[in-house]
């Protein structure tokens, strides 16, 4: 290929891929493909200087686009607003308002107050020097936001410079949205290329703000509401006359505000919005009510969290009533399996409603949901809809309970549940629905470690049927990894990548390395529920190979140290599958490791400087982590428990220890701090 054409196409790529890395957070290739990319990139710069441009991506190294945005303080603090849920709630609001004002000196009979839509949208404080735009931030945590100046500068509906000149440096705050119309077109676009949808506008607008590249975020069609002015220094009184400044100098003021004198006008106006707000363009989820005399707000304050002066009404869930066709179950990556119920469509709360969830088997139970009754369906802002309850009156006359399934229905292998647990699920790790997830976490860094191996080439690997449980992953050669091609859509035409020697040859190399592991690996790898990193080597310390742990009674696993009934049951039931004792015989004959060497486990239990020591570790330690910090002991022969006791050599203390310290303290144990703790292991 042309060197200049292929500079082009790895470019085209490599902003692709950063921008579902960074900013989507939905990578599509592994860290070492990415790796691959850039590399090609720098060589064929290198050897054709001429091709270089500003512009290219390694021009750009990790500057903007790895740094992200940056932080600012606000002047002041963004503040959140307290809720009110229905016309009690309102009136109490009132009440504490007008007690607030007595308490100040002058009581006033009824109060006047501004309703104004609440923006279903991201808050932004505008800055404005002299009369020009000068930065826009996101709320953040309130005290400190991001500086999404770049990204604000290309929202039409903000005025680059005010209609009016003012002196000096003004604040402005509101909410930057999408509209329903321009949320729905960004969705089909997403929906052509294949991401994965924005749930509703806020996400979206929230998602677009943040979006590293002004150019796009220009075509994504944010407008923007402003509502307060802060730090101006100019004559207003109250929040009318602000609203109306606001307007005059060009900013997007948000026409159905009221002015209401007492709580009767503003619970009216409460009621009327909670029907005509799907008559709007945009999403609004209730009304902000204000204090209109700026004079009043000054003396009613705030609280850490919210103003006394302005509380939000939030407009109640939409409810409708439609037939529940089917009652059909989901299994979920971690073997969930979730019912949920299949509706004939209904429009409420905004969008066409086809399904709904149930929750878990036990609460079908206790309302008595069924197969062909009438449900009411309850949807509340961006919230999953959810079935509220049968209408029993209209239940057909033949209908009988639900009953969940005793089978996964993906893969046939027999449904648990814990004791006392609400959630069924599937424990075998090769059923279709679980094996993506699963064989990422059993490829990741802190599992068998296999580099390469992420979400992008495992997703081919399943379809393409190379692999249909992990123990696959040993078999395949790097003729069959090269020859993968992966797809996608851009701009109408389908791209194919292969996925080629270099990269297959590396992958197959770590697929090979990831054999000789530490044993504790496979059995964190192996993803069974509640074995984390700790738990796995625990196991594998205890039983040394995983034939002595596949045959290990349930009494033998609880009595393992740091072993509770849980993690035990767990280990218990996942190898009892008989799937799954397939699935570590083919690992075996693979040649994955399945034992500690002998070697190991002699110097594990053996002598050391600090043997027959027992230490217990709490709080977060700045230098480790807690599972090195357990390595490092037990390499010098220290046994590390997780309680402590008085025959405990010592606890160590790291930061924001709890009642471990204090169980020390009161047992007069030895008490080491992290530099204490360091000393001893390199001692
Ligand atoms: S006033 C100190 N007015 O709602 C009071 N907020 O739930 C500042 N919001 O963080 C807020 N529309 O992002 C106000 N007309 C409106 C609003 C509005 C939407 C947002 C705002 C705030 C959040 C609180």
């Amino acid at each position: 290929m042309d060197p200049a054409a292929r500079v082009a196409e790895l470019r085209r790529q490599i902003r692709h891929h950063e921008e579902r890395y960074y900013v989507a957070n939905q990578p599509e290739i592994s860290d070492a493909e990415f790796d691959a990319l850039m590399e090609e990139l720098q060589q064929l710069e290198s050897d054709h200087p001429d091709l270089v441009s500003t512009d290219s991506p390694t021009q750009r190294v990790s500057g903007r686009v790895a740094e992200g945005f940056q932080t600012v303080a606000h002047a002041e603090p963004m503040l959140s607003l307290d809720n009110a849920y229905n016309e009690d709630e309102l009136r109490a609001f009132d009440d504490r308002v007008r007690r607030g004002l007595s308490e100040a000196g002058a009581a006033p009979a009824a109060v006047d107050y501004v309703a104004e839509l609440k923006i279903d949208g991201v808050s932004i404080a505008l800055t404005y020097v002299d009369g020009v735009f000068a930065r826009g931030a996101t709320r953040g945590n309130g005290s400190q936001g991001e500086d999404v100046t770049s990204n604000v500068r290309t929202i039409r509906v903000i005025p680059l410079q005010l209609n009016e000149p003012v002196t000096g440096s003004i604040e402005v705050r509101g909410e930057v949205y999408l509209p329903r119309a321009a949320f729905e077109k960004m969705n089909e676009e997403r929906a052509n290329t294949g991401e994965i949808l924005f749930a509703n506008p806020r996400n979206a607008a929230a998602g677009a703000l943040r979006n590293l590249d002004p150019g796009l975020v220009s075509k994504r069609g944010l407008r923007a509401f402003t509502y307060q002015l802060v730090s101006a220094g100019t004559r207003l009184t109250s929040h009318a006359t602000t609203l109306e400044q606001l307007g005059r100098w060009g900013l997007p003021v948000e026409g159905h505000w009221r002015r209401c004198q007492g709580i009767d006008a503003l619970v009216e106006f409460c009621h009327e919005w909670a029907d005509k707000r799907r008559t709007l363009g945009f999403d609004t989820d209730g009304v902000v009510i204000k204090v209109d005399a700026l004079e009043q707000r000054r003396r009613l304050g705030a609280t850490s969290k919210f103003p006394r002066w302005a509380v939000a009404f939030k407009f109640p869930a939409e409810q409708k009533t439609t037939l529940l066709k089917q009652i059909a179950v989901n299994v979920g990556r971690t073997g969930a399996v979730t019912p949920f119920a299949v509706l004939d469509p209904i429009f409420v709360g905004g969008t066409t409603v086809s399904m709904a969830t149930l929750h878990n088997a036990d609460d079908i139970a206790r309302k008595d949901i069924r197969e062909r009754d009438w449900v009411v369906v309850e949807k509340a802002g961006d919230v999953i809809p959810r079935v509220v309850g049968p209408v029993l009156t209209r239940r057909p006359e033949d209908s009988v309970p639900w009953v969940m399934p005793s089978t996964c229905p993906e893969c046939g292998s027999e449904l648990h549940r814990e004791e006392e647990e609400a959630v069924w699920r599937c424990e075998n790790v090769s059923c279709p629905a679980r094996l993506q997830r699963g064989l990422e976490h059993f490829a990741s860094r802190g599992a068998m470690n296999i580099e390469g191996l992420g979400e992008s080439l495992v997703e081919q690997l399943i379809t393409s049927g190379l692999v249909r449980d992990y123990a696959d992953v040993y078999h395949l050669t790097a003729e069959q990894l090269a020859g993968l091609i992966s797809t996608s859509e851009r701009e109408g035409k389908t791209i194919e990548r292969r996925f080629g020697e270099k990269n297959a040859a590396k992958v197959i190399e770590q697929i090979a390395r990831s054999k000789t592991n530490d044993f504790w690996r496979l059995i964190y790898g192996l993803g069974i529920r509640h074995i984390g990193e700790r738990g796995a080597q625990v196991l594998a310390r205890a039983f040394g190979s995983m034939e002595t742990l596949e045959t290990a009674s349930l009494h033998a696993l609880q009595a393992t140290s740091e072993i509770g009934p849980v993690l035990a049951a767990s280990a218990r039931s996942w190898l009892d599958e008989p799937r799954n004792r397939e699935l570590i015989a083919r690992l075996r004959t693979a040649g994955v490791r399945m034992e500690i060497p002998e070697s190991e486990r002699a110097q594990s239990s053996g002598p050391g400087p600090l043997s027959g020591r027992t230490y217990v570790i709490t709080g977060t330690l700045a230098s480790m982590s807690r599972e090195e910090a357990t390595a490092a002991l037990e390499r010098l022969g220290a046994k590390v428990t997780g309680s402590v006791s008085k025959k405990t050599t010592a606890v160590i203390v790291g930061e924001e220890a709890g009642s471990k310290a204090d169980k020390a303290r009161a047992l007069g144990v030895t008490m080491l701090d992290e530099a204490a703790f360091q000393a001893l292991i390199k001692a």
